[in-house]
């Protein structure tokens, strides 16, 4: 089996994250999002990973060649023109071959191994594929599946009326790679674009079902979609407090400032007079001056001063200051800022 990670899109949802790096380096406890996904996949059983980039592709595979080159069997694929998620997936056509595939989308990530899913694809037994689903409040942002029984009879796209509230979570198995291909090919050749305007996976996988293909479900439990900032957030919160079960604990730091975890410093990073914590991700060559830290993600080389922060992600680079209040308050006062 091959994995494929769709990893060329805009990320537009994370703007201004986005504007500068492509949503899978967006970093979170300690590393970028798609160094979370491929630790997973070391863990699994795949280990020849089919990575498709487009924006910004160099930070991408510099990344992922030096990081993950040793571990894992790593193709590149370009998708040059943001066209859609099978039009992405499609670019993996001559590396995939006859393999069987895991599709695990650059944005998600699971309390779960894909090693667990592929279990729980196996379980399902003569199926031509699975598709990790979740029950979710808002059906209609995601693709839905409808099933009888075990078996899914309809897939559709971020339908108006949905039919169920089952969402395709970002975790796809296929035994038969060709077919998914021929029914993106012939997405694409009839320019039968879907929502979005785009070539839809979900719309292909829906013409494998017409054409007989019988998909089962599984469900991923726990799901964080890191393709938005609150989410990203939460996400964050989950992965530093797996951290924290093994260098949990308060750290004071040696310049005045107190570190509570969980949370991930990295390398040549400056606290002063600064209280940072908890689940905060600060990356390489940060400064925190005379500031108040807490749930948030601090990138590459920023700079944070006299400010109090949470739920913040700030970019590389970025410079945050605050300015302190000054007060004269008579006693009894409530006052809030
Ligand atoms: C994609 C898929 C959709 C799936 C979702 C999961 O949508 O097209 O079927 O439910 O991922 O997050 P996107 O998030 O790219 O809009």
């Amino acid at each position: 089996m091959k994995g494929v990670i769709p990893a060329a899109g805009q990320g537009t949802r994370l703007y201004p994250q986005t504007h500068t790096k492509p949503k899978p380096m967006v970093r979170l406890a300690g590393k970028p999002i798609l160094g979370h996904i491929l630790d997973n996949f070391v863990r699994s059983p795949v280990n020849d990973v089919i990575v498709v980039v487009g924006v910004m592709q160099e930070l991408v595979a510099e990344y992922v060649s030096e990081r993950y080159g040793h571990v894992l069997d790593l193709t590149f694929v370009e998708q040059s023109q943001t066209e859609g998620l099978g039009h992405s997936v499609y670019q993996a056509r001559s590396v995939v071959g006859d393999d069987p595939m895991c599709i695990a989308l650059g944005d998600m990530l699971f309390d779960s191994d894909y090693a667990d899913f592929i279990e729980a694809h196996r379980a399902l037994g003569s199926v031509d594929g699975s598709l990790g689903v979740k029950q979710v409040d808002t059906p209609s942002s995601y693709g839905i599946v409808t099933l009888d029984g075990d078996e899914i009879t309809n897939l559709e796209e971020k339908p108006d009326a949905p039919d169920s509230d089952l969402a395709i979570s970002g975790v796809y198995f296929i035994e038969d790679s060709e077919s998914l291909f021929e029914a993106i090919e012939y997405l694409i050749e009839n320019d039968l674009r879907g929502a979005g305007d785009e070539y839809q996976l979900t719309d292909a996988l829906q013409r494998m079902l017409d054409q007989g293909a019988t998909f089962g479900t599984f469900d991923v439990g726990k799901w964080y979609d890191c393709g938005q900032p609150d989410t990203l957030l939460t996400a964050n919160r989950v992965l530093l407090e797996r951290i924290a079960t093994t260098n949990g604990g308060i750290a004071i730091n040696g310049d005045s400032s107190m570190i509570i975890q969980p949370a991930d410093i990295g390398e040549n990073v400056t606290l002063k007079r600064s209280v940072v914590g908890p689940y905060v991700s600060i990356d390489d060559g940060v400064d925190v001056i005379q500031s108040h830290v807490s749930d948030s993600i601090i990138s590459r080389n920023a700079t944070v001063k006299r400010a109090n922060l949470q739920n913040s992600i700030v970019g590389d680079q970025a410079r945050v200051t605050g300015t302190p209040n000054e007060l004269n308050v008579g006693d009894s006062s409530d006052v809030q800022l």
